[in-house]
């Protein structure tokens, strides 16, 4: 009776220390005390071979079963013990994506990006579309198919910067980096079906410089398709997006005839200003800023984009992102645009979660 007793106590003793080892070497150096070579519990099981045949019977069952309570109750303990280091292991690599960083955000958006987003933003609500194209363009789509045939006097107008040597596998060079974003209303006729409501905002390059002028600086271009869009639609829609980009209730606009080879009649916007101690208002007063130019797109460069002239029609326009920058955010030199440095950018970027939205680029 009272090794059976010893036996329960010696069993209770030997599960507790395992349930409370505290880390997997400790646990390892316990299992070894019990089941290794020379361990409590092999020791005991070799000492039955001393046993008369009853006693060992009962005795063996007894400390085989221990064994097996043993073996699981330290294969338990390891599991939870691993967890554990687990658990540790990524609490102490874990990244607190809510945490203030130390330093703070570096560099800024540039008045450019700015204003391109904010214009494409206003558009949207128009229904335009965003369209693209290249910005070494061949030669037909920066002219020939815009109506500027190669011995067009507008050519020389455009001081373009051909790119040399530079072939192409079919009869449309030479290259050019494109000196408008025109070429986009070619591409945009040619790869979507009309209706077609699309702007065109890129860089574009032209051989000058002097304070408002830069040899690369950026345009938009917008084009409308349809089948009975007129004069009327485009001066509502360049004055919704003047008063919505300059955040004004009002604006006077006025259109000045003009000539552009791809669009006829051709204009040019100009919206009312005043200017009060050194400082623009936009919108109203006696004075007039020049804006873009615009008109209806020729019949001739619908042909050249493949569309019949005889059931479409549209009107495009075409303006300085840069200076509408410099208007909007009272810049002064286009060339500090493109110089880099850092105090103009510092004072002039935008920060990167001042995404352009309606509400602070106007009303609609
Ligand atoms: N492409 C013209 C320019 O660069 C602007 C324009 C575009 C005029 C579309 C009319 C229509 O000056």
């Amino acid at each position: 009776m009272s090794s059976t007793l010893s036996f329960t106590e010696m069993k209770e003793q030997l599960l507790e220390e395992i349930s409370t080892a505290e880390s997997i070497e400790n646990l390892e150096s316990i299992r070894v005390a019990i089941l290794g070579k020379s361990g409590k519990l092999t020791t005991l099981l070799k000492s039955l071979g001393k046993m008369p045949p009853e006693e060992r019977r009962e005795r063996g069952q007894a400390l085989n079963s221990l064994r097996v309570q043993i073996t699981d109750a330290v294969t338990e303990r390891r599991g939870l013990l691993e967890d554990r280091a687990l658990d540790a292991q990524i609490e102490s690599g874990k990244l607190d994506v809510t945490l203030m960083p130390t330093i703070p955000p570096q560099g800024s958006i540039h008045p450019v990006t700015q204003v391109t987003e904010e214009m494409i933003e206003i558009f949207a609500r128009f229904g335009f579309e965003v369209a693209e194209g290249p910005e070494i363009e061949n030669d037909w789509y920066n002219f020939t198919a815009l109506n500027i045939p190669p011995e067009h006097p507008a050519r020389a107008m455009h001081d373009s910067f051909y790119v040399k040597d530079h072939t192409v596998d079919h009869d449309m060079a030479p290259m050019v980096l494109r000196t408008h974003t025109s070429p986009v209303q070619i591409r945009a006729m040619q790869t979507s079906k009309p209706p077609i409501r699309i702007i065109a905002p890129g860089r574009t390059y032209r051989c000058d410089s002097d304070a408002t002028h830069t040899p690369m600086f950026h345009q938009v271009e917008g084009l409308v398709i349809d089948k009975e869009i007129n004069m009327g639609h485009l001066r509502w829609i360049l004055a919704a997006f003047i008063k919505a980009f300059f955040g004004i209730e009002q604006v006077k606009t006025r259109f000045r005839p003009s000539y552009f080879p791809f669009t006829e009649p051709s204009a040019e916007m100009d919206i009312g200003c005043s200017w009060s101690e050194g400082k623009l208002n936009i919108g109203q007063g006696n004075d007039w800023l020049e804006i873009l130019g615009c008109g209806m797109v020729n019949p001739r460069v619908l042909e050249h984009a493949g569309l019949d002239s005889s059931s479409w029609q549209g009107f495009a326009f075409g303006c300085g992102i840069d200076r509408l920058a410099m208007l909007k955010y009272g810049m002064t030199d286009l060339r500090a645009f493109f110089n880099a440095d850092l105090h103009w950018l510092r004072h002039h970027g935008f920060s990167m979660l001042d995404l352009p939205n309606l509400t602070h680029g106007g009303t609609l």
